[in-house]
Order: C-alpha cells, then structure tokens, then sequence
C-alpha cells in the first residue's frame, strides 16, 4: 500500500509558515498585500479567487479585490494592472484566468511587472527559473516539489518523468526537478512510446488533463506519483489524471484527488507574496 501524501496538511504547515513571515514582517512595520483581479464572472474562477482571498485571511495578506465586468476592455485592465505596478501598498498582482475572449491574455500577463508577478507566469520569471536566478516559481509546480520534499522523498539522482508540457506546470515541473538533481524526461501527445518512458519513473508527476488515464500499467513499483490533475466525474465525484485505485496498490507514495496538488497552489501563492517583499527591496 502506497503512502497517502496529504496536500491538506503540507499546505497548512506552508500556510502557518507564512503566517509567521507575515507577522514577523508586520512588526517591521510591512504590510503584504495581494491584489487579486476577476474579469467576468465564470463560476470556476470565483471559486478559486474566494478561496485566495479566504488563504489571505488566513495567512494575515491583506486582499485588494478587483471584480470587473465581463465587458471590461482590454485597455482598462492594463491600466489597471499599470497603477498596481506603481503602488507601494502593492506587492503581488493576480489576474485569475481564462479573460474573456476579447482580451488577449498574453499582453495582459506580460505587462504585471516581474518583481510583482506572484503567479510566475512573466516571461522574465520564467526565464530566470531556466537558468537558477531568482524569481518567482509558478505555483502549482513549485507545491509538487515541496509535496515530495517535505514527504522525505528523495528528488537527487532519480529518475522523474513529467506527462505534460504547458506553460504552467510542465515545463516548469521538469526545470524545478532538474534543479533538485533530477534527472528529467518530459513526455507529451507525441511521445511514441509512453508506457516504456513511465515505467523508468522513480517520481511520476502527472498532468496530462484525462481523467483516470494513468493507470498501474504505467507505473514502476514503488514509484513516487503525484496527480495535477483534477476533473468532475460523471458519478459528480472529483478525480484526477491518476486511476488512483489502480495505481495505489503498487506506487510507494501517492497523492489524491482531492486533497493533494490542488492546497498546494494557494499555500505556494501566499509563499510567493512574502518572497514578493524581498525581491522588491
Ligand atoms: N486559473 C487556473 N489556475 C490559475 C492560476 O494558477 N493562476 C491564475 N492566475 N489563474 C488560474
């Protein structure tokens, strides 16, 4: 049986932590604020942007909330976002997606300045990840790592495999692992053979966005998976890309769905707010 990996409790540790950080920092005399932007109202986004401003709270991050109508243009966004990159009482800017169709997306993202781009998706951020300066880490890959870390185990000299390769958490995955000392393949639709490529993994980090699609045939004993995945089924239960019931007998560690990845991110964004202040210095 594999070792249940609790994203519930690591991301509370990850919480408190900051927690801390935060107060220590208010003693100083600094605040840390995130400014937090909706465009339209997509029941998907205003759940996440609750539970970010509720992990704020939490954490002691003061939220500045920007709910826009879905008929906002893009040039009153990126004014917006304009003022947010010179306000003092700013240090993190959020602009949850998808945008509305008529906004183009990338413009939008490339103007958050670097230095408050808590979501690490600025080109400038992504870069410095590829070659180990300091940046900001786009959350959710950045949680997986502290996920396996922080369940002792071991990242140097294994073998991962991550199946996908977006912009957000793929490519990522696969420079943060390589950071730690792993050695890393990144497998997607084309890869010829992916069973053969799974097989070697000693950490498997799945984000492919199919429900269940991961199942024992792919997994080496004993192998360390992690599920990014995470979709309504037709039975109106939650899962993710991993067959859990498949995969469990034979992985040694595993996380769940829910209850794994998905704590991770908003743990890892209200880290990044804190790592804000200091870059801003
Ligand atoms: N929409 C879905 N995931 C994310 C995320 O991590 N950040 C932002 N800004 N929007 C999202």
């Amino acid at each position: 049986m594999a070792k249940l990996i609790d994203g519930k409790v690591i991301s509370t540790q990850i919480k408190d932590e900051v927690k801390a950080e935060v107060s220590k920092l208010a003693d100083s005399g600094i605040t840390v604020s995130l400014a937090v932007i909706q465009v339209g109202a997509d029941p998907a986004s205003s759940v996440y942007v609750r539970n970010k401003k509720k992990a704020c709270e939490y954490c002691g991050i003061k939220s500045l909330s920007y709910e826009l109508p879905e008929s906002t243009t893009q040039d009153e966004l990126l004014d917006l976002i304009r003022e947010l990159n010179g306000r003092k009482d700013c240090n993190g800017i959020l602009v949850q997606l998808p945008l509305p169709g008529h906004i183009d997306e990338e413009k939008i993202l490339d103007e958050i300045s670097p230095l408050k781009d808590v979501d690490g998706f600025h080109p400038m951020n992504v870069g410095a990840l590829s070659i180990g300066k300091k940046g900001f880490v786009s959350c959710t890959p950045a949680g997986v790592i502290e996920l396996i870390k922080r369940s002792g185990v071991e990242i140097s000299g294994k073998e991962c495999v991550v199946i996908g390769r977006s912009n957000i958490v793929g490519k990522p995955m696969a420079m943060l692992l390589l950071r730690e000392n792993g050695t890393v393949t990144v497998t997607h639709s084309k890869t010829a053979d992916l069973k053969a490529v799974t097989n070697r993994a000693d950490i498997l980090v799945v984000a492919i966005g199919k429900p269940k699609m991961i199942d024992a045939s792919y997994v080496k004993d004993g192998a360390t998976v992690i599920d990014v995945g995470i979709h309504r089924g037709e039975d109106g239960k939650l899962c993710g890309d991993v067959d859990f019931e498949s995969v469990e007998p034979k992985a040694g560690a595993i996380t769940p769905v829910p209850g794994g990845v998905g704590p991770m991110t908003i743990a890892m964004l209200m880290k990044n707010c804190v790592t804000s202040v200091d870059l801003q210095k």
